[in-house]
């Protein structure tokens, strides 16, 4: 089972950026904990990561995911909130996708409230500082055995 990993601007800068909000934990030490996570579940996930500030590029990577992947655990950052791009890449795609968020961002600034990936996503994780990723991808792992079936 093959999992993308997709993380959208500024979130390589995690550990130094707003760490109030957004934790102390780097985006590598971030990832290693995903595939410990992900592997301690289904021994059977094999995780791809991918992180970029460019919202063309994240486009692309998700047509990339097309036939080379069973489904993205993606956190778009700020691009959640503008995106019709990566909304509409999700949608040629067809992969099962699980977005999350470190932060609850329904409780935050009202532009933070809107989100274009959240339905044509399986289901959102918000709010639970980085343990969202660690349930996201326990929800897609079960989503995509629960569809294979
Ligand atoms: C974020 C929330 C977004 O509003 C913000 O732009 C981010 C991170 C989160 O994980 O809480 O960069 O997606």
């Amino acid at each position: 089972m093959k999992i993308l990993v997709i993380n959208g601007p500024n979130l390589n800068f995690l550990g130094k950026r707003e760490t109030g909000i957004y934790g102390t934990n780097t985006l590598e030490a971030l990832n290693d904990k995903i595939i410990s996570v992900a592997k301690e579940y289904n021994d059977e996930a094999e995780l791809d990561f991918y992180q970029s500030n460019s919202e063309g590029e994240i486009v692309d990577r998700i047509q990339q995911a097309f036939n080379n992947y069973d489904g993205v655990l993606i956190n778009p950052a700020a691009y959640t909130h503008t995106s019709i791009a990566i909304r509409d890449a999700i949608l040629s795609t067809e992969l099962p996708v699980v977005e999350v968020h470190i932060s609850n961002i329904f409780k935050r600034e009202q532009f933070r409230r809107k989100s274009y990936v959240s339905d044509v996503s399986v289901g959102v994780i918000s709010g639970f500082g980085i343990n969202s990723y660690f349930l996201g991808i326990r929800g897609l792992i079960d989503h995509i055995l629960q569809t294979e079936k």
